[in-house]
């Protein structure tokens, strides 16, 4: 079936779709986007993730009111219904658009550039998580405004690869001795009768699977620390955990070759993952 995107206004296929050289996001990457995943023909949490794009793009003096009037809800539906998406995710992609000539400094008058994009992807089966995944660790060697979901993904890009290339599935990142998130993902880990998550600012993407996350354990009366967590935390974990949009709870259990904790998937990093996936299944 040939598939159908949108781009600036237009629904198109997307084989066919084109964008300028002179677009500023393929010159600079000077652009942001945000990934929304699909279940059972709906978007989720769409404007956790619209808010969240609102500041991305505000963060980069992208601030326009006109392109939040677009209406993003038809638009999703329009893409679903046309393309018969099921469990799949929208990818967003929004450039401070063409400009005539090679500049770092932006034309403040052009159009942004807006791709909205479907894509499938493979969600984890209960089977595998239960078995747990490999990471590693690497110096965070990022720009310092992680918390903009910035389409200039080259250092995520190397740091995930690092983990594939060792068939690991994430990379977990330090700064200054202290964990900041992973490569695509948010980090949580648990000691003892505790759980804990680095707290928000610049070093980190506000995810918006770790927000769900903290908001449905405190539906069950249980706190998580946002604070920071050291290497040596990390280290001495009982259980460690990634989470993101495209695979929401992935338990680490084993990091540096070394086993978390027992090495098994612990009963947190389970309920948290029970916590998602009913939430999923309500919507
Ligand atoms: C660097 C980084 N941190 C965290 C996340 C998790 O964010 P979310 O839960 O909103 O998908 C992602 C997701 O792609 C990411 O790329």
């Amino acid at each position: 079936m040939d598939e159908i995107i949108f781009l600036n206004g237009d629904y198109i296929n997307r084989e066919n779709a084109k964008i300028s050289i002179m677009d500023r996001g393929f010159l600079f990457g000077d652009g942001v986007y945000e990934l929304i995943p699909i279940y059972k023909s709906k978007p989720f949490l769409i404007k956790k993730h619209l808010d969240r794009l609102h500041s991305s793009m505000s963060l980069i003096g992208m601030s326009d009111e006109h392109f939040f009037m677009q209406d993003f809800e038809n638009i999703f539906n329009e893409l679903i219904e046309r393309n018969e998406y099921k469990d799949h995710f929208f990818y967003v992609h929004v450039t401070r658009g063409y400009q005539s000539t090679r500049n770092h400094v932006y034309d403040k008058k052009i159009q942004p550039t807006v791709l909205i994009m479907g894509e499938g992807y493979n969600i984890f089966s209960s089977e595998q998580i239960k078995r747990g995944f490999k990471g590693c660790t690497q110096e965070d060697f990022r720009w310092t405004k992680s918390h903009i979901k910035s389409i200039s993904l080259l250092g995520n890009v190397l740091l995930k690869n690092y983990a594939a290339q060792q068939n690991f599935y994430e990379t977990l990142l330090l700064r200054d001795a202290k964990l900041t998130e992973g490569s695509a993902s948010n980090i949580f880990i648990s000691k003892g009768d505790d759980i804990f998550t680095p707290s928000l600012g610049v070093d980190l993407l506000p995810g918006v699977t770790r927000d769900l996350l903290i908001e449905l354990f405190s539906a069950e009366n249980k706190v998580i620390h946002e604070c920071d967590v050291t290497k040596s935390d990390l280290q001495q974990a009982d259980e460690i955990w990634c989470t993101s949009s495209t695979n929401y709870c992935v338990p680490i259990t084993e990091l540096d070759g070394v086993k978390v904790g027992n090495g098994q998937v612990g009963d947190f990093s389970l309920q948290a993952y029970d916590l998602i996936s009913r939430y999923i299944s309500t919507i």
